[in-house]
Formats: structure tokens, C-alpha cells, sequence
């Protein structure tokens, strides 16, 4: 099949969607590869690199009128869907709640969209998981950008000039980033303390070394599809009562907690950010679901009563060659699964595809 992928349009966003390793692969069962001049320079992938495994170089418009099949990281803008072959096929992340009409659009032209971010989380679909290959990295970043906005180191040091205490970690939602968070901050040298609706994630936090805050007295958590669902007021009151003491000796704070299809649920109150320690520095790394705590902003930097709460969005374009790497290879294993070298199945009874297809012969599949 002809394999088309173009530059990323989101602003800020540095990831490609293939990089010349896969490609070498995906050359070798057959396919023909396409790429927009430039597309990989952000993550450190130049054209010569393409040219030299088998790929075709081109510009934009050149290369939409002909894609097959376009391999792309974020939604694709209107002006792109727009000039898409119909019946030609798109893989990407669509959160297809959030972008409705881009759906709609989809469906008009007769496009089949796969959505990255609907793959199951069932064991056969691991190697796919794009979800968790970026918040993977995600977790990793965010605490380095929070070591960046500390005064102060993260290990214990003994000098001759005295002994620096180590930094004290809370994460809040141990998740696929959140682990990532506490295995980084405990490399780093941190003591590190983690909260999360699902009991299950004890034993996880604990093989990293962290410690596992328990709400105790609370209705259990539901959980669907892995997914915590949201609790309620009275669970939330509780895990306040129980998080605050470590949440006021805190340097540093990263808020992971997501909750499938919902407003992320607001876990810091501007009340508690007052009572944290002078220099603290909160990372919500769910500011793009609306926030963890109250304060939070999309893509700023607020200081409120001496502690900073960072709210940078797409952490994984900030590391966007190892982000790219493992999304090209989700992709590729997606394609694989999904279609042979000439077609895809489009077997609507299997999970995965079942799971991922949201537009299908001018219908919504999904949403
Ligand atoms: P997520 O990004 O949806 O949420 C992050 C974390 O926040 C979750 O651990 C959730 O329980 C927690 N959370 C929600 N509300 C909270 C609250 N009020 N306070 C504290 N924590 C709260 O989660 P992610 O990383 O996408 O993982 C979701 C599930 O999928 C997990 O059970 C994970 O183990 C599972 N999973 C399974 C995979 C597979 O089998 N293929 C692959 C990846 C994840």
C-alpha cells in the first residue's frame, strides 16, 4: 500500500509519525512510503535519512491527492481531511468524543479513521498501546521539568558544608505516567509517595520503591476497561485528608489522575496550594483534561503563594524522537495486525478493529 505521512500541523508538536527504521521494515513487506519534505526534522530524522531506507519524498499537496493510507500523530486539521482521496484510509490519534465534527467529516468523505487512542488495553494489543508508549515518556519528563523548577536538589548529600535532605515526591495516579513518575523521581534519588483510586496500583508503586498513600474508610473505586471511574465527593474529601500531610512537606507534585471521557478531577484545591511548602513546584500533567488542581493553566507557569504549578501540555513532543520511535513502531504493529501488504481487513467483528475504527464507508463507526 502506499503509505503516506505529513508534517505535524499542532503547534509545538515535534514527532513524526514513521521514522526510517520502520520504514525499512514496512519497505521490506511491500509497502511504498511517502513523506513530506522536512516531516521528521523535528525529531531529528532528516529527509536523507528517508531517501537512503526507500522512501519518496514530496510536498503537501503532492502527496495528499495520492495517499492510501496517511499516517499521522495528532487529528488531522480540515484543510488535510479535505484533500484525502475518498475511501482513502487515516491512522491517528482522533479523540473522537472531543473533535465531533472532524468526525463527521470523516465519514462525508469516505474516509476510514482509525483512532490511536481507542486501541483496547488487552494484552495482544500491548505492542499497539500508543496511549502508553507517550505517557510512558511523559511521566519521565515531567518530573525533569519539575527538577528544573525546584531550588533544590533531588538525593541525599553528605558534604563537608552539611547534609541536603532529599526531595520529597507525591504523584497522584499511578497509571502508566505516574509509574514512570515514581521509578524517575526514585532514580533521581527522591523519597516518593503516590496516591490512586485503584487498590490494585499498591504493589505497583511499592516494586518501584514508593510509598502507597491509602484512603482509608472510602467506597472502593469502579473500575471499566482497566479505566478508574469517577469517585465521589465523599471519596475525594477523604483522599484530601489522607494526601494532605505529604501533600504540605511536598517539593515536588505531579498530578497523573485521569478519568476515561470525563473532566480530569480536581485533586489540589487553591485552599491546599496555599498550605503547601514555600518553593513547591506542582507539574499537572492533566492541565489538557482541564487540570488536577485548581490553579493550573494550559501551557503556563503560575506562582501562587510561593509554589509554581506547571502546566505544560503534549510532554511527549518535548521528547519527540524517542516519542517518535515508539509511536512509528505502535503504528506499524497496528498496520500489520490490521491489513496485509495490499488491503485492509476491515473486520468489524475482531476487538482491535472493533475497538479503533471510528469512520467506515461514510458512517460513524464510534462516537
Ligand atoms: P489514566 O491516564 O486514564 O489515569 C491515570 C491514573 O489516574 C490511573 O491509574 C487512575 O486510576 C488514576 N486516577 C483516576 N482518578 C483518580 C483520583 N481521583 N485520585 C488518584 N488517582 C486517580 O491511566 P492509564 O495510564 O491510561 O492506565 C489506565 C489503565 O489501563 C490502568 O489500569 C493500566 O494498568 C491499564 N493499562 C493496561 C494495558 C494493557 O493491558 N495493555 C496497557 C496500559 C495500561
Amino acid at each position: 500500500m502506499k503509505l503516506t505521512v505529513i508534517k505535524e500541523s499542532r503547534p509545538g508538536e515535534n514527532r513524526v509519525a514513521l521514522t526510517p527504521q520502520v520504514c525499512t521494515q514496512l519497505i521490506q513487506l511491500g509497502h511504498q512510503i511517502y513523506i513530506e519534505n522536512g516531516a521528521g526534522y523535528a525529531s531529528n530524522f532528516s529527509d536523507e535519512m528517508y531517501q537512503s531506507v526507500g522512501c519518496t519524498l514530496g510536498t503537501q499537496t503532492q502527496l495528499l491527492q495520492s495517499a492510501e493510507v496517511l499516517l499521522q500523530v495528532n487529528p488531522p486539521a480540515e484543510v488535510i481531511v479535505n484533500q484525502l482521496p475518498p475511501k482513502s484510509v487515516l491512522i491517528s490519534f482522533l479523540y473522537a468524543n472531543n473533535h465531533p465534527e472532524l468526525i463527521q467529516l470523516l465519514a462525508d468523505k469516505q474516509i476510514s479513521a482509525f483512532s490511536m487512542d481507542a486501541i483496547p488495553r488487552i494484552s495482544k494489543a500491548q505492542n499497539m498501546d500508543a496511549l502508553s508508549s507517550q505517557a510512558n515518556l511523559a511521566g519521565y519528563k515531567a518530573v525533569i521539568t519539575g527538577a528544573n523548577h525546584l531550588g533544590k536538589i533531588f538525593p541525599l548529600l553528605m558534604t563537608a558544608a552539611g547534609t541536603v535532605t532529599p526531595a520529597r515526591v507525591l504523584i497522584y495516579g499511578a497509571g502508566v505516567a505516574g509509574l514512570q513518575a515514581i521509578a524517575t523521581a526514585k532514580r533521581l534519588g527522591a523519597i516518593v509517595e503516590c496516591t490512586d483510586v485503584r487498590p490494585e496500583t499498591k504493589e505497583q508503586i511499592e516494586s518501584l520503591g514508593g510509598k502507597f498513600i491509602e484512603v482509608k474508610g472510602a467506597e472502593q473505586a469502579k473500575i471499566e476497561g482497566g479505566y478508574a471511574k469517577e469517585v465521589s465527593a465523599d471519596y475525594l474529601q477523604k483522599q484530601k485528608e489522607a494526601v494532605n500531610k505529604s501533600l504540605f512537606q511536598a517539593d515536588l507534585v505531579i498530578t497523573t489522575a485521569l478519568v476515561m471521557g470525563k473532566k480530569a478531577p480536581v485533586l489540589i484545591t487553591a485552599d491546599q496550594v496555599k498550605q503547601m511548602k514555600l518553593g513547591a513546584v506542582i507539574v499537572d500533567m492533566a492541565v489538557e483534561q482541564g487540570g488536577n488542581c485548581e490553579l493550573s493553566e494550559l501551557d503556563q507557569v503560575v506562582h501562587s503563594s510561593g509554589v509554581s504549578i506547571v502546566g505544560q501540555s503534549n510532554l511527549p513532543a518535548t521528547l519527540p524522537q524517542n516519542a517518535s520511535e515508539l509511536y512509528a513502531k505502535n503504528i506499524q504493529n497496528l498496520l500489520m495486525y490490521l491489513a496485509n501488504v495490499n488491503q485492509f481487513h476491515f473486520d468489524l467483528n475482531e476487538e482491535i478493529t472493533a475497538g479503533t475504527l471510528i469512520t467506515h464507508e461514510g458512517k460513524k463507526i464510534k462516537a
